[in-house]
């Protein structure tokens, strides 16, 4: 049975402060975590939408090693670019703060406190790699060493990225610290385990059978690591940046960051409330009392800790309320590639709002026209373009622009008197009638996808009808027909700047200007009277314009320069293979061809078939897959290197008889081994 909440807690995953935000972050939480807020907010819906940012844990760490400041330099520049960047973007949070605040450092500690007072922890010691020229112990991503598999010198403590493979740190032969090269020591250490175990059967029966109603993706997450059994987790680490922990003896440790950063939800909501009592009320209200909703924005990395290991702190300590849903998207992946914040592949949101200003709306329409709720999706920049010039410019501006233009044209901006609805009237007044059931549904739901298609569906609807009415043709033969036309399509845009409230807050702000529509409701939608005949109307303006190709040009260059680079900087020379023999080199017979012609293969984009002069007196055709890196001409005339007895092959309906050699450049180009020119076609190399 449904369950009747008289409010809502909204809260989105707090950003670490080791970068800015990036479209990912934004398409994955909190674009409809904002859409949800002002959704409940325009309903009238009593709600908080919590931020903030998350400031411990070890990437900011290794982040102010590298620029050589500290943490706290680290995440204050990224706390105000993150939280100044949402603002710009129209994020609406009640409150955003940071982990750093002496309200979260308070609370979490004391949460931590409660937790080992009553005994819900279980304390267990165990031996971690030790660095005893710094007396630091070390993460495994700290740690390096040989792998045990490839023997590659400076394998990670997690993973070998030379020959792959998986491991742990106590695999690593000679693990040394990452950072200042010093050998490593095992050493005991004492920490603190949240025993999850425990919480195996009730946190089966509240998700698996109370929570049928979760996102698939969600769902099906939960289920697999309840099945493969819960384990205790660690809560503790031995880091110097953290909230210490609060027990005597524990010195050198600190909270784990995912233990305090979902507690920093708790502690925003105290700050927010106790900055406002008056209009939240005391934070307990949003946290404690069973008529409240709690609501989770998170991607999908983030799903067990809110949907297990959250709910089972928050159940330890009692007297919290445990999340209601948890919609969490899957990954935006951008250009076919994975965005990253240590690799600086994304569209960071300062940039875009610096280098694209005023387009806010443009990037909310395609991140949620394109949101990765049920799988992971592209962003593409072709795509961005081709979204804003035939869906926000040629539909909902068009349309907009027609209805107010004309008003403008024939009434002198009044809004002209209805008349008599005919039968097509009837029936467009018919399809958007109920427009508020369907987005309500929707929203209700989390499809922020598919609601925003059925708002952008009623300015179909509204194009639909003025082009089909020919309202500049009808002027001339039947202008009381016209009125009406203009009539009903201004109360299409009047429903249209409501619809779109929640998606896209800048422009729909805008609208309500063009149309002076001050007052407006949710309640509203579907109403064909919202604007009263004779309300005088303002001149308008554009509402949305297009997105040039020299913008989107400069857009994907950017990304390509940051993938060149990247390439650049990762390049190592591949190790050297095995040995072989002299008598296992001599078996291939390596030699000089001049090349007689060459051209590319029809139907192929790798291959070019050469006709090589190999001093036999007959010619000798070779097919080499580097078309993508050559004309074929400028080959002609050189002499290249191959192998005479490379068993032939045949490719693309002809036989290759030979194999030509190329060396293969870091970034993947092929460039193909020449010789200099004195040398006959033939002659063997050796
Ligand atoms: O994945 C992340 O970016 C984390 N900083 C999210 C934390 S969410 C919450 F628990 F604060
Ligand atoms: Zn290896």
């Amino acid at each position: 049975m449904e369950k009747h909440f008289k409010r809502t807690t909204i809260t989105s995953a707090l950003p670490y402060a080791n970068g800015p935000v990036h479209i990912g972050h934004l398409a994955g939480v909190y674009v409809p975590a904002d859409i949800y807020a002002r959704y409940l907010r325009l309903k009238g819906r009593e709600c908080i939408f919590i931020g903030g940012s998350d400031e411990h844990g070890v990437p900011v760490t290794i982040r102010a090693r590298k620029e050589g400041i500290t943490v706290q330099e680290v995440v204050d520049r990224y706390h105000n670019l993150i939280k100044d960047s949402f603002e710009r973007f129209g994020i609406s949070f009640d409150v955003y703060s940071r982990t750093t605040s002496p309200t979260h450092h308070k609370l979490a500690s004391d949460f931590f406190r409660k937790l080992y007072d009553e005994g819900k922890f279980i304390e267990q010691v165990s031996e971690q790699f030790y660095d005893e020229q710094t007396g630091h112990f070390l993460t495994d991503r700290n740690i390096r060493g040989e792998c045990p598999r490839c023997h590659a010198p400076e394998a990670y403590g997690d993973q070998c990225e030379v020959c792959g493979a998986t491991l742990s740190p106590e695999e690593l032969i000679n693990p040394y610290n990452a950072e200042t090269g010093n050998p490593l020591v095992k050493k005991p250490t004492k920490h603190w385990y949240l025993p999850l175990d425990k919480d195996q059967q009730w946190l089966e029966k509240w998700i698996l059978e109370d929570h049928k109603e979760w996102r698939s993706n969600v769902y099906g997450q939960c289920k697999s690591w309840l099945d493969g059994g819960l384990h205790p987790r660690a809560v503790t680490r031995d880091l110097d940046w953290g909230i210490p922990v609060p027990i005597e003896g524990a010195e050198g440790k600190v909270l784990y960051v995912w233990f305090d950063a979902p507690i920093g939800y708790i502690s925003n909501t105290k700050e927010l409330c106790d900055a406002n009592p008056e209009k939240f009320g005391p934070w307990e209200k949003w946290w404690k009392d069973p008529e409240t909703r709690l609501v989770h924005f998170i991607g999908k990395d983030n799903i067990v800790f809110h949907c297990i290991v959250f709910p089972a702190m928050l159940k330890a300590h009692g007297d919290y309320i445990l999340p209601d849903n948890v919609p969490s998207n899957e990954f935006l992946n951008l250009e076919g590639n994975k965005i990253s914040t240590s690799k600086n592949y994304a569209v960071w949101l300062n940039e875009y709002l610096d280098e694209l200003p005023g387009r806010q709306d443009e990037l909310r329409y395609v991140l949620t026209a394109n949101a990765p709720e049920t799988k992971d999706n592209d962003f593409t920049w072709d795509d961005f373009q081709a979204r804003c010039n035939n869906e926000l410019v040629a539909v909902y501006g068009n349309f907009v622009n027609r209805a107010l233009q004309l008003t403008q044209k024939y009434y002198e901006g009044q809004v002209p008197a209805c008349g008599e609805l005919n039968a097509y009237d009837k029936e467009t007044l018919a399809e958007f009638c109920d427009v508020k059931a369907r987005l309500e549904q929707l929203l209700e739901g989390f499809k922020f996808r598919e609601a925003q298609k059925e708002a952008m569906n009623l300015a179909r609807i509204g194009n639909k009808y003025i082009a089909d009415c020919e309202p500049w043709k009808v002027v001339k033969t039947d202008p009381e027909r016209v009125k009406t036309i203009i009539y009903l399509s201004l109360q299409i845009t009047a429903n249209l700047a409501i619809a779109f409230e929640p998606f896209l807050p800048f422009s729909s702000k805008r609208l309500r200007e063009m149309i002076a529509l001050d007052t407006f409701s949710w309640e509203d939608l579907g109403r064909t009277d919202i604007l009263p005949a004779g309300k005088q109307l303002p001149k308008p303006e554009l509402l949305f314009t297009k997105i040039e190709d020299d913008v989107v040009a400069a857009q994907k260059k950017k990304l390509e320069d940051t993938l060149k680079a990247n390439a650049e900087a990762a390049y190592k020379a591949a190790p050297v293979k095995p040995t072989v023999s002299f008598e296992d080199f001599e078996k291939l017979d390596i030699r000089v061809g001049l090349v007689k012609s060459c051209e590319k293969v029809k139907k192929s984009k790798k291959l070019l078939k050469f006709i090589l002069d190999d001093g036999s007196g007959k010619d000798r055709t070779i097919l080499s897959g580097i078309a993508q890196w050559y004309e074929p001409e400028r080959l002609v005339g050189k002499r290249v290197l191959f192998i005479a007895n490379f068993a032939p092959r045949q490719m693309m309906g002809e036989e290759s008889q030979g194999m030509i050699l190329s060396a293969v450049n870091f970034n993947g180009d092929l460039s193909v081994t020449t010789t200099i020119d004195d040398v006959r076609g033939g002659s063997q190399v050796g």
